[in-house]
């Protein structure tokens, strides 16, 4: 079908349903997505538009542990469906729940993890990985609300294992003060023969990272620099710290767009996260020069994939009485994950 059928399809759907669907977008869905949505944003705004929802469908345009999220955080009789079933996420591929049980198991040998180490996971894991954290007291965090959900860890006990994502983990590590040298990183691929190192640390992390926002580097911030001055560099903080360390500004992916939107015309951005994004905002600023900060920008290939066919396909389900790509949670995984997440939502609350 032609793109301006689809959305005029998929409008049509949406007018029918009324207010008993909610069409979630995450920034980095393609625009024929983010254009038909009732609401785009981070993942923290979408988990909280979840939350509140009384919506009796939430169909989630983004990969699939953000609709998963949605279906943990769903109200009795409402149903959460995800357009495209295999968006994975490259980060959240990196962690599973055996190894970390495992890896837990392993700190016991030098210490009392139960009692000495709190876990936060960042939200771009399984339902699973979550329902471990909710298990054991801990959180789960957005990018937008790691720093808050880090400090209150902190608080409860202290040392904290943060999984998946290894920068953003010393990123807002660095944020808090904490000290390189408090720091360890745990490889699942090659973990350590002894866990000596573990027994000083304060924060230790899961050697995950994602394979789009690795790839800025420092010479793309000395060499932006150089081509454009008076530029300002803004990222995401899943980019590599050194990278993190050289940018004028970094925040969720929300954040990025409020702080180059609201800029004095003319201003110069270089923007270090998805280019799905980048381009929107460029289009959407036309009084200022906004750029990826990568010579070949990155693509997230998951967030791609989902495209207008693919929701009207849902939509018209949906009008036909059939609801295809129910995401699913099993009652004994859903409760305490639902307990993780509520603890990062109670934590930013006020956010
Ligand atoms: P945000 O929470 O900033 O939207 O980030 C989600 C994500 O997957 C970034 O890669
Ligand atoms: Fe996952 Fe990276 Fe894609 Fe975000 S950009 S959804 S972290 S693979």
């Amino acid at each position: 079908m032609e793109q301006i059928l689809l959305t005029e399809t998929i409008l049509e759907a949406r007018r029918t349903l009324g207010n008993a669907l909610l069409v979630l977008a995450h920034h980095y869905q393609r625009d024929e997505i983010v254009e038909v949505a009732d609401y785009r944003g981070d993942s923290l705004e979408l988990s909280r538009k979840a939350a509140v929802s009384g919506a009796r469908w939430i169909v989630f345009c983004g990969v699939h542990f953000m609709a998963e999220t949605a279906a943990i955080l769903a109200k009795e009789g409402q149903r959460v469906l995800i357009p495209r079933e295999d968006a994975g996420c490259f980060l959240a591929h990196t962690i599973d729940y055996p190894t970390l049980k495992e890896l837990w198991r392993r700190l016991a040998e030098v210490m009392d993890p139960e009692r000495e180490v709190i876990p936060v996971a960042y939200v771009n894991t399984t339902a699973d990985v979550k329902a471990f954290v909710g298990e054991k007291g801990g959180a789960c965090c957005t990018s937008s609300s790691a720093e808050a959900v880090l400090r209150w860890a902190f608080s409860q006990r202290p040392r904290v294992l943060f999984v998946p994502d290894q920068y953003l983990g010393r990123n807002t590590a660095r944020k808090l003060g904490i000290p390189e040298e408090e720091i360890v990183v745990w490889d699942p691929h090659s973990p350590p023969e002894r866990m000596d190192t573990f027994a000083e640390a304060r924060l230790i992390l899961w050697r995950g990272t994602c394979n789009v926002h690795v790839r800025f580097l420092p010479e793309d911030v000395y060499r932006v620099r150089r081509e454009h001055p008076g530029v300002r560099v803004v990222v995401h903080p899943e980019c590599r710290p050194e990278v993190v360390e050289l940018a004028d500004d970094v925040g969720s992916t929300s954040y990025i767009i409020k702080t180059v939107s609201s800029s004095p015309p003319g201003s110069v951005w270089a923007v270090g996260t998805e280019e799905r994004l980048v381009a929107r905002l460029a289009k959407e600023n036309p009084d200022k020069e906004v750029f990826s900060l990568a010579e070949v920008p990155p693509f997230c290939s998951y967030m791609s994939l989902t495209r207008p066919a693919d929701l009207a396909s849902i939509l018209e389900g949906l009008l036909r009485g059939e609801e295809r790509n129910g995401v699913e949670v099993p009652p004994e995984i859903r409760e305490p994950a639902r307990r993780a997440l509520a603890r990062m939502l109670d934590i930013t609350h006020s956010g």
